[in-house]
């Protein structure tokens, strides 16, 4: 076939953005047999009761659409989690919504509740897909950026961003890729904007078990008065570690949840079936899961980042998630694009350039992310090459 190069056949939409710098990443890792320490997916096991769940999903064959809006089990178990760790009362049948992972809650959501034109905050750096994600829906992504140290909000900033125009804004806590976690206040500060401008908050929480040094993740949708204007978007990949089961879901009050059903039956009908009797199983896990959980990355985050650090990387230690944000500006002149490209062929490690998590691309080029859920000795190994390459680089 021939290819006429962008433009001559996609949508002027779909021409404002770019595809992932993530997943292209992985696909350069797996080009050049890198370590993959670019896109957050584990290389260890997930639960085996979760794992045997799905076996056997298959087994007695649940091969056939699930309800759309996801199984009336899945829907109970993710509210009794919710009111369990988010305080968040939903009504499994009228205010759940299972998704394929939250990436699809996430789009789906916007589609659903904001108007072409309309504008949403998302908060710099971010996860990349919220861009792409405003822009599909037709809206405008409006950018704050949070204070380089600390990460919070510019609180004068985040007022100025919120006008009439602003439909919602995106929350996600702990953040991708900064590490930071939204402590009460600044999600106070949120939540009063929110009422003060009729908008509505959709948040990713994604990254809610993996948080650090004993502090507590807290859901907006938990604060006076956001239960209604609040949608809630979290899912198995982190949690269980199964990133390509393609389960996540969206809790909002019943007249958003409608529309964003509505949005979810047309884009994909229902998350697979065999993997959200699994979710059932995942959900019923006990405490010591999240306990191991959190107890285990903590040990990977303290080692990733004294090893950088030590290897002449800037890196903050992050209070959540997997990944660390690391300024390579005292190793190599050289701009993210060339510095992540040259890692993931020369070092073998293959890392995100810091441009793709900023509109402000300027903040990301001495920067690159590393995720680090590995197993320790892949961890070992990605550290070793680092340090090799970083040697040369400067001799
Ligand atoms: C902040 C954030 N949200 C969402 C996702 C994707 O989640 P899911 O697998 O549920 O679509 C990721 C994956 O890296 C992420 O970092």
């Amino acid at each position: 076939m021939t290819d006429k190069g962008e433009g001559s056949r996609s949508s002027k939409r779909v021409q404002l953005f770019t595809e992932s710098v993530i997943r292209e990443m992985t696909r350069l890792a797996d080009e050049c047999g890198a370590i993959n320490l670019a896109q957050g997916m584990p290389d260890f096991e997930a639960p085996s009761r979760v794992k045997a769940a799905a076996t056997k999903a298959i087994m007695e064959d649940l091969n056939q659409y699930e309800t759309t809006w996801g199984s009336a089990g899945l829907r109970e178990a993710i509210a009794e989690k919710a009111l369990r760790f988010n305080r968040i009362q939903a009504n499994p049948e009228t205010d759940v919504t299972v998704t394929c992972g939250s990436t699809e809650a996430m789009t789906v959501s916007i589609i659903a509740t904001v108007d072409v034109g309309g504008e949403v905050i998302i908060p710099e750096p971010f996860y990349e897909n919220y861009v792409p994600a405003t822009i599909i829906a037709g809206a405008k992504p409006r950018h704050v950026k949070l204070s380089e140290e600390g990460q919070s909000f510019d609180e004068e900033e985040l007022k100025a961003a919120f006008s009439s125009r602003t439909k919602a804004i995106i929350v996600n806590t702990p953040n991708n890729p900064s590490g930071k976690v939204l402590n009460k206040d600044e999600l106070k500060l949120v939540a009063d904007l929110c009422a003060d401008y009729d908008a509505i908050a959709i948040t990713d929480e994604i990254y809610e078990h993996i948080i650090y040094d004993g502090r507590k993740h807290i859901s907006l949708a938990s604060l006076d008065g956001m239960s209604d204007r609040t949608i809630t978007i979290s899912g198995l990949s982190k949690t269980y570690s199964v990133t390509g089961w393609r389960v996540g879901y969206a809790i909002a009050a019943k007249e958003i949840t409608n529309a964003i059903r509505k949005v979810h039956d047309y884009t994909t009908v229902c998350a697979p079936t065999p993997f959200q009797k699994a979710g059932i199983e995942a959900l019923k896990l006990p405490q010591s899961h999240y306990t191991r959980l959190a107890k285990e990355y903590q040990r990977r985050r303290d080692f990733v980042v004294k090893s950088l650090q030590n290897i002449g990387f800037r890196a903050a230690s992050p209070e959540g998630a997997y990944y660390v944000l690391a300024d390579f500006s005292s190793i190599s002149a050289m701009d993210d694009t060339s510095f992540a490209r040259n890692l993931t062929k020369n070092a073998k490690v293959a890392a995100v350039p810091g441009s793709s998590f900023y509109a402000h691309r300027e903040m990301g080029r001495s920067k690159v992310r590393f995720s680090f859920a590995k197993r320790d000795q892949t961890l070992r190994e990605a550290m070793n090459r680092l340090n090799r390459f970083a040697a040369k680089l400067r001799s």
